[in-house]
């Protein structure tokens, strides 16, 4: 978005208005590396580089949280040298540089927190912290009570041992079974390595709660901002 530099610069918390407009008189502030001294100059923070003095000036971020609901399809980083769209791509926070807190597969739906607060993120993320996270995933076959009872046990992938699953059933198709799965670690592709080493490959992954915070009815592809009560829901365990 668009806005006057003296604007920016005191937005910045270089100085007020008034003293920001001297700065640029005087020479002091530069644009994508070109001095600017011309008063009401317009310009575009997220797109421009301001300097001040020589040095970048960077607005302060307000600190937002969102929950998505991803699409299948997107893959969960700022650009994807593919060419794939990226979750990114689906907020529009003009001024907001938002990134993904921790992976879903290209393929999984649902519950994907962004955030441009680092300690939150990293708080979320941090492994002793064991926040659920919660999914339904359709699986080919009808995997029986044994097999289910050694996920919910726990079994060895790549060298270490799972944390005990809750696993309970959902639905019986034909030739699929649908089941919620609770577990706390984020090890990559990891509900589906779990199903892969009973035989039973998943078909749809979608995370429907991380912690407390459930997607509800928010429709694929859409976000929401979370509030006070929101990031209490998700660090709360139950
Ligand atoms: N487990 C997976 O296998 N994939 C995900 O995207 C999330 C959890």
């Amino acid at each position: 978005m668009k806005e006057r530099l003296h604007k920016f610069l005191a937005r910045a918390g270089i100085a007020s208005r008034r003293k920001a407009e001297e700065y640029i008189a005087q020479g002091r502030v530069a644009v994508d590396g070109k001095t600017v001294q011309k008063m009401g100059e317009t310009v575009d923070p997220a797109l421009q580089e301001i300097t001040f003095d020589g040095r970048p000036v960077k607005p302060p971020q307000k600190k937002l949280t969102v929950l998505l609901n991803k699409p299948a399809g997107y893959v969960t980083t700022m650009s994807d040298p593919q060419g794939r769209p990226t979750v990114t791509s689906l907020i529009d926070e003009p001024d907001l540089r938002l990134f993904p807190v921790g992976r879903l597969d290209l393929d999984t739906e649902g519950a994907l927190l962004l955030t441009n607060d680092g300690e939150l993120a990293q708080n979320i993320l941090h492994p002793s912290r064991q926040i659920n996270r919660t999914y339904h995933v359709t699986v080919k076959g009808h995997p029986g009570r044994e097999a289910l009872d050694s996920l919910r046990r726990g079994i060895m992938l790549e060298g270490r041992r799972t944390w005990p699953a809750r696993i309970r059933k959902l639905r019986r198709q034909n030739d699929t079974t649908t089941l919620e799965v609770i577990i706390h670690e984020g090890r990559k592709r990891q509900v589906r390595k779990l199903f892969a080493a009973i035989n039973h490959p998943v078909l749809r992954l979608k995370r429907i709660a991380y912690g407390g915070l459930r997607l509800g009815s928010l429709p694929v592809g859409r976000y929401r901002h979370l509030g006070p009560e929101d990031l209490h829901l998700l660090l709360r365990q139950d």
